[in-house]
């Protein structure tokens, strides 16, 4: 048998997102016909002890403490980040200059202006990029955007998005980088508002003027290391309207302070002809309204998807075999490997994951000045 010809990756950030994203580079050959093979290379994080027992364990060849040394080896083709947010952009954009492929987690950056200058990287020095927004590969959500294509839902009128979890809302969890508004960027915000931005736009459109609320319940948290408090100065919780460019209203909140709630994101989008909603712990079903069913009989129907003839699932078991959370990320590999192998583009791109972060930011501004926003107009354009 002729070997295929070998992709090198390498990865930074070796804890709850690096065990995802190397469970699904382990698995992604598995399911999907590659051109080429997938290699785990090497992996990398600043914490020796528990990041060379973390390559052990997935699978990786060889192991770095520095990103710097992983992103110049010339054996690589590909760099994963999956680290806290500030270090982001310096990887991204090293990586980029290096000539590697990037994938990057959300939130893109910090800020849109780091987005923006990663953006501007990846697209200077033509290698694939894309932002690790899982959700946009859940089987559900890919069928719910053909449909409103389609025009199954007519003019949509509301887009209604909560993300709730629940464990900061014991006073006594300790104080970690997502508290620090200058490791993360902000808090729930960046982390949960982040996604349902993002398919907003995968699902409705772009997203015009925003008017936001943000919220600290717990001023300061315990260290881990026992080294007194630690002030949290990113939000716990963040709510905001928005009015589209289509001219379709909105409204989010995205809380760790949602009891009882542990992952709980949750779409309803109400247009002219019908309605959907989703929710992610339910993750294989939708529900479908339809103005054009009659009678007694109306009402809203829960679409199982998980036939074969519903996106991804050729690729995985018979109908009624329900996939999970961890196969968003294989799909998310699979299509940005076909992607490479292709030369193609793909979404969500570092240009989606700049798209975002103007709506973020812009959000965080409205709470400070208690006002409505405009989101700016796009000062560089997509690839596309
Ligand atoms: N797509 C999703 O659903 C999802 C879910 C959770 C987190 N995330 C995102 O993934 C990213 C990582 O979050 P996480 O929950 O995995 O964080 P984590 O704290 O669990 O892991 C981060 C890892 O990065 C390492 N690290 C920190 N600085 C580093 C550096 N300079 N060089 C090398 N390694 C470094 C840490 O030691 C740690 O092992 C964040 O951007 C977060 O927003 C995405």
């Amino acid at each position: 048998m002729m070997k295929k010809k070998e992709i090198n990756i390498g990865i930074v950030g070796a804890r709850f997102m690096g065990r995802a994203h190397s469970n699904a580079w382990y698995d992604v050959k598995q399911y999907y016909d590659l051109p080429f093979t997938p290699v785990m290379k090497a992996a990398c994080d600043i914490d020796p002890a528990s990041g060379t027992a973390f390559a052990e364990r997935w699978g990786w060849q060889g192991f770095e403490d520095s990103w710097e040394t992983l992103v110049a080896r010339p054996d690589l083709d590909l760099i994963d980040i999956c680290t806290p947010n500030k270090q982001h952009m310096p990887i991204a954009v090293a990586a980029a200059r290096a000539g590697k492929h990037v994938i990057c987690e959300k939130p893109l950056a910090m800020d849109a202006g780091e987005a923006g200058q990663m953006y501007r990287a990846v697209r200077d020095a033509g290698v694939k990029h894309m932002v690790a927004f899982n959700y946009r590969r859940v089987p559900a959500l890919v069928l719910a955007r053909q449909m409103i294509k389609e025009g199954k839902l007519g003019r949509i009128h509301h887009f209604q998005a909560v993300y709730y979890q629940d464990w900061l809302v014991d006073p006594e969890f300790p104080w970690v980088w997502r508290h620090d508004v200058t490791l993360a960027g902000s808090g729930a915000h960046g982390d949960m508002n982040a996604h349902t931005v993002d398919l907003a736009r995968f699902l409705v459109g772009e997203i015009g003027s925003v008017a936001g609320d943000e919220h600290v319940f717990v001023q300061e948290r315990n260290r881990p290391d026992g080294r007194g408090k630690g002030e949290v100065t990113a939000d716990d919780a963040t709510s905001f309207m928005v009015r589209f460019e289509n001219g379709a209203m909105g409204s989010y909140t995205a809380t760790r302070f949602a009891t009882g709630r542990k992952n709980y994101l949750r779409l309803e989008i109400f247009g002219s002809k019908g309605s959907l909603v989703f929710n992610l712990e339910r993750l294989n079903e939708l529900e479908f309204f339809s103005r054009e069913d009659q009678g007694s009989l109306q009402g809203f129907r829960n679409i199982m998807v998980t036939e074969q003839s519903h996106p991804y699932l050729s690729k995985w078991w018979p109908p009624g075999h329900i996939i999970g959370w961890e196969h968003t990320f294989i799909h998310e590999m699979g299509d940005f490997l076909t992607a490479i192998a292709g030369d193609e583009d793909i979404q969500p791109s570092f240009y989606d994951g700049w798209r975002c972060q103007q709506v973020l930011d812009a959000v965080s501004r409205s709470a400070r000045a208690r006002t409505w926003i405009d989101i700016p107009p796009a000062p560089i354009t997509s690839d596309k």
